[in-house]
């Protein structure tokens, strides 16, 4: 079945960016000029998505004005024959059929993924982190859906990230790890490194099949307290077939100061109009 919804959970408090974040949600923090929740939705719609529902929660009215049509911006940059900004004004409000809906209480990724249910029905269907950004020739998320209609099962979008790392993301247990689409046969959220059976994270992009909505009903509370999507693909992969796939793409882990930065800058530095400027300003820099 093909691939056509997204679901795009941006409920998070963000509060790893304090004080940024005491009013803007943090998917509005711009990568140089782009909010990162518009990369997420533009590589959903380069991969052939054309229904997204974002999980929003209180205070993210931003997100949904940002893919609207603001009246009087456009009829201001008409007036002022700003036309290059205006089309890509019309551009963004223009990009995909996004809906909305609340999380109403932050009980985890897996509960804010629950909320799609009604959204999603009975199709397989892409899941994408905002806090991962992924710089690729091919969008990532177009890359799992390939994966997808070769295997007919759920595939995970992982990359290796050290074992110091594994902590802080979804681990991935395999029998053999020596191809980029391996089967899954565990997976554990935020394992203890001595613990880990691989440095393969799960990282923000997931296509699933809608049986994952039965297994969220009732999957309990796991790493911090929270209904953790993770567990309810590890119950996923005891049913049917679960593949994690090492995508293509440099990606960058925007939710993290450090990550935001070096995203900033390499973004930044792909863009004509600003890298000649900004190489002679890094050169500039002493330490
Ligand atoms: C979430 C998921 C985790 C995944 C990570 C990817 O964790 O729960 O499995 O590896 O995103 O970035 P979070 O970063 O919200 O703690």
């Amino acid at each position: 079945m093909q691939v056509k919804k997204a679901v795009i959970p941006a409920a998070g408090m963000g509060t790893r960016f304090l004080p940024a974040t005491k009013v803007q949600p943090k998917e509005m923090l711009p990568i140089v000029d782009v909010p990162t929740i518009q990369y997420v939705v533009e590589e959903a719609v380069r991969a052939g998505i054309t229904e997204i529902l974002i999980i929003t929660g209180r205070s993210k009215r931003a997100i949904e004005d940002h893919f609207d049509k603001s009246v009087e911006l456009e009829a201001l940059l008409e007036q002022k024959g700003k036309n290059k900004e205006l089309a890509e004004m019309q551009r963004i409000s223009n990009l995909a059929d996004i809906f909305y809906v609340r999380q109403k209480e932050a009980l985890g990724l897996g509960h804010a993924v629950a909320c799609a249910r009604n959204f999603v029905g009975r199709e397989p269907f892409a899941v994408l982190l905002g806090d991962d950004i992924v710089h690729a020739e091919i969008p990532v998320i177009g890359q799992l859906i390939d994966i997808y209609n070769k295997k007919s099962a759920t595939v995970l979008g992982c990359q290796r990230v050290g074992f110091d790392n594994i902590q802080k993301y979804g681990a991935v247990d395999a029998e053999d790890f020596s191809e980029p689409v391996v089967q899954v046969r565990s997976l554990t959220e935020k394992p203890n490194p001595a613990e880990a059976k691989s440095d393969l994270a799960v990282l923000g992009r997931y296509v699933i099949d809608p049986e994952i909505f039965d297994i969220l009903n009732v999957t309990p509370p796991g790493a911090g307290g929270e209904i953790q999507l993770t567990d309810a693909l590890n119950l996923l992969a005891r049913q049917q077939s679960v593949w994690a796939y090492s995508f293509e793409g440099r990606r960058y882990d925007v939710g993290d100061r450090l990550g935001y930065i070096e995203a900033t800058i390499e973004y930044a530095l792909r863009r004509e109009d600003l890298a000649p400027q900004l190489k002679t300003f890094l050169k500039s820099l002493t330490f």
